[in-house]
């Protein structure tokens, strides 16, 4: 298990205090001509419902850039807040309501291992080399892509983002996850054998012959779900048709109908038949809405385990109730505050990928 590997846990849904939702909802709308508030898909139900706008990454970055309200309350984790900073303007503060809200993935790629790894496949190689760092990574990285003609992509844009890298280079490092950059790869067409996962340095033969290089790094909960998950709820639902996140492995990806981003999913399962069943193979939180949404057609976790994402679920009702009256005292407490020279180059990466 990589040292990262932490915050997956079977989902129980937790109840919330009524009084909290009540002061939560009156603060609100105390704040509302400074304060919006955006969540993830991931988050809980008694945490979104307050969100002003829910989505996927893309999506939050996208209403983060736009929205110019003072205060933007992000229920998220550390790198979407961290984006929201970036490209919010000066005069804007974000807050993340628990500051222990991590990604596992973006904590896999450092920088100083990054910076090793460039300059090995740059010294390898003539071809020039794109980065291009998926959104769950630290300012750092985003910065790092930014410098060196890189690119940002997410889980919705990832073969857009794709096709921008090669017009502009031959190569891709593609930072932190394996998974996405390996499905994204496949569903380009480009051959596995022209694909390395750096688990190890690949040598001067195989930088020349790879086309794309996948940083080592992984989603906690994504990879989770495995072949043997989509055989079984085959075998167990003839004409079952499976949807996943593309941060999960290959081999599930490839056995599955369909892949994609939350709101990839969201959007699949809106317009399915009536009566039909799906698997679906993403956090809980998110399987557990689409359940109660649509009635009508049968939906499954992919796993019985139904994974949930910790450091998602450590937003919570009190804890944003806790952000709002701190933004009423002028407390900074929960700010998220990323260095303005890092700042720089990567919002350079950002604007780039909201620009497509
Ligand atoms: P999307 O909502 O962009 O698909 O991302 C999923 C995710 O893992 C966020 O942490
Ligand atoms: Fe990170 Fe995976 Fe959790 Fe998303 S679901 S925040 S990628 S650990």
């Amino acid at each position: 298990m990589n040292k990262f590997e932490k915050g997956v846990s079977p989902f129980i849904p937790k109840e919330s205090d009524p009084a909290i939702l009540e002061q939560i909802a009156s603060l609100k709308d105390e704040l509302k001509d400074d304060l919006v508030i955006l969540g993830h898909h991931y988050q809980r139900d008694d945490v979104i419902r307050f969100a002003d706008v829910s989505g996927d990454s893309l999506i939050l970055s996208q209403k983060a850039a736009e929205m110019k309200k003072k205060h933007i309350v992000f229920c998220g984790v550390y790198f979407m807040a961290e984006c929201a900073d970036i490209l919010s303007d000066e005069d804007q503060k974000v807050y993340l309501p628990d500051m222990r809200a991590g990604c596992s993935m973006a904590d896999m790629a450092n920088i100083n291992d990054v910076e090793v790894i460039w300059k090995h496949l740059t010294s390898g190689t003539n071809d020039k080399i794109i980065p291009v760092t998926y959104i769950n990574s630290s300012a750092e990285i985003k910065y790092f892509v930014g410098k060196n003609d890189g690119i940002i992509c997410t889980s919705s844009n990832a073969s857009r983002i794709f096709d921008w890298a090669m017009e502009r280079g031959s190569k891709i490092l593609f930072l932190p996850d394996q998974f996405l950059g390996m499905n994204t790869a496949i569903s380009q067409g480009i051959p596995e054998s022209e694909i390395f996962t750096l688990d190890r340095l690949p040598l001067a033969q195989k930088i020349k012959k790879s086309k794309v290089f996948l940083w080592n790094g992984y989603c906690s909960v994504h990879k989770r779900f495995t072949l043997n998950d989509v055989i079984s709820r085959r075998n167990e639902y003839p004409g079952i048709n499976i949807v996943v996140h593309g941060e999960c492995t290959a081999d599930v990806v490839k056995a599955s109908d369909a892949f994609g981003s939350t709101s990839t999913i969201i959007k699949i399962i809106t317009e399915a038949k009536k009566g039909s069943v799906w698997a679906v193979g993403t956090e809980q939180h998110l399987v557990q809405r689409l359940k109660k949404r649509f009635p009508d057609k049968t939906i499954l976790p992919l796993s019985e385990s139904g994974f949930q994402c910790v450091t998602m679920s450590l937003i919570t009702p009190e804890k944003l109730l806790n952000t709002l009256k701190e933004i009423k005292t002028g407390s900074t407490e929960h700010e998220i505050r990323v260095d303005p020279e890092i700042k720089h180059y990567a919002k350079i990466a950002l604007i780039r990928m909201l620009a497509l």
